[in-house]
């Protein structure tokens, strides 16, 4: 528990962890009140009405206390497996501090956690998901998206696609899967749904553009590791549910269809987490929704197809979806080698894809790096412990935190715009060989 450097935390008023705090995190828990409230509102059953409306008091009691910056309080028993887990790293170390004197990175997931327990405690509600309308809505906005990448894979996998350049058809897929991660709903908690199609960037063209976005950019030191170690298995640590967990699988079906993978492992979330965090029922409603002329459109024999087959490789076991609660727990990746059963799991892939910007902030420990640290020494045990597979970061910048910037790249971006670390335009794409 211990950050290499000084870890992010909102007491520092000039971080993103402080507008996080005090301005993100309110609105997210009002929408879940919100909602709720509006499910409550029109039930029959008046033992679950009762219960939900407990719920919502217990909800925004935590949002006052949070506002308030009170102390922190250990995780109720909600008979889960990680409770034990929570609990002891909360005495360890954080029984005296507040919302906004504990680090960032635990505050936040503390919050997921705390809000899970309300449920998770409860007769009528314990497998509600309070994010399931906004992931839904956004997952309808995206449709015109979701098509226009059916229709591309469509053609990639087709005998000509696949006698394109391998490389050239690489980069494009990892783009599709990086810029999808632009529409996570943490981060847009005020954006209209409709809006959301701006942010999917989906054609060859237009992703040539936007690559300059990309920081650092090792896509191709990826592409030598895909093609060296052709047909093994390649791991994915999702992250948000809806668009950009459907780029990734359009990412990973090429992946099988031009064999660079023999299988591929998703890593999901086993509870709902920082809003939009793909878990097991979020794949499985994908793949149904796909299945069941839900976009209802000329081109459904498309998605109906590629349903098929994606249904198809879950069914053999080509595709295989895990969710372990050290993805929700509050460590930082530092800590993955000592979790002897994942790690074991995770180095049985050439390569792990670790999604979005979550996931990078846990790699990194969250800390203050300089911004030109190389990716490899930030990631510590993850680069250099035995048998570590690759180690790869699709990630658009959400956070006050980066490393294996180019010398003179954070200071040509401050230059011109405060925010560019966390507006989510920029994204980077790190790649660490690790020791197999
Ligand atoms: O850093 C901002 C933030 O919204 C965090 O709250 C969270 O770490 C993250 O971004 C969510 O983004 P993603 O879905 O890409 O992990
Ligand atoms: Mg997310």
């Amino acid at each position: 528990a211990n950050p290499p450097r000084p870890a992010l935390i909102a007491t520092d008023k000039t971080g993103f962890a402080y507008t996080t705090t005090r301005i993100r995190w309110p609105v997210i828990v009002t929408k879940i009140i919100d909602a709720l409230f509006q499910v409550c509102h029109a039930l029959d059953d008046d033992e679950k009405r009762t219960e939900g409306k407990a719920i919502i008091s217990s909800i925004g009691a935590l949002k006052y206390g949070m506002e308030r910056d009170k102390p922190l309080t250990p995780i109720a028993d909600d008979s889960n497996p990680d409770i034990a887990t929570w609990n002891n790293i909360y005495n360890t170390y954080f029984s005296s501090s507040t919302w906004y004197t504990a680090p960032w990175l635990f505050t936040e997931c503390y919050l997921y956690r705390r809000i899970y327990t309300y449920f998770a405690r409860s007769t009528y509600w314990n497998t509600y998901d309070p994010f399931c309308q906004q992931k839904e809505a956004a997952f309808k906005a995206s449709q015109v998206a979701m098509l226009a990448l059916a229709e591309r894979i469509d053609e990639l996998i087709s005998s000509e696609g696949l006698r394109l350049d391998h490389r050239i058809v690489f980069h494009e897929l990892v783009q599709i899967s990086l810029w999808g991660n632009a529409s996570d709903l943490s981060l847009l908690s005020t954006l209209d749904p409709r809006e959301l199609g701006k942010l999917q960037s989906t054609g060859a063209e237009e992703l040539e553009k936007i690559e300059k976005n990309i920081l650092r950019n090792d896509i191709d030191l990826f592409w030598h590791r895909i093609k060296d170690s052709k047909g093994s298995r390649i791991d994915f640590v999702l992250d948000n549910a809806g668009f950009e967990l459907y780029a990734d699988l359009i990412f990973a079906d090429w992946l099988i269809q031009s064999g660079y993978a023999s299988s591929v492992h998703f890593h999901a979330k086993p509870i709902p987490w920082f809003v939009s965090d793909t878990t097991p029922t979020d794949f499985y409603n994908l793949l149904s929704a796909l299945t069941s002329n839900l976009l209802n459109q000329p081109s459904q024999s498309l998605i109906t197809k590629l349903a098929q087959r994606w249904q198809g490789y879950v069914d053999s076991n080509i595709w295989i979806v895990k969710a372990d609660y050290f993805w929700v727990s509050p460590y930082a990746y530092w800590h993955l080698p000592e979790q002897k059963e994942l790690f074991d799991d995770i180095k049985q892939a050439a390569s792990v894809v670790f999604k979005g910007d979550l996931n990078f902030r846990k790699l990194v420990y969250d800390c203050k790096w300089d911004f030109t640290t190389p990716f490899e020494e930030a990631i510590g045990p993850m680069a250099t412990e035995e048998g570590v597979p690759s180690v790869v970061t699709l990630r658009t910048s959400k956070a006050d935190v980066i490393v294996g910037l180019p010398k003179g790249t954070a200071e040509r971006l401050y230059a011109v715009e405060d925010d560019w670390l966390y507006s989510g335009k920029y994204a980077i794409v790190e790649f660490s060989r690790g020791t197999k």
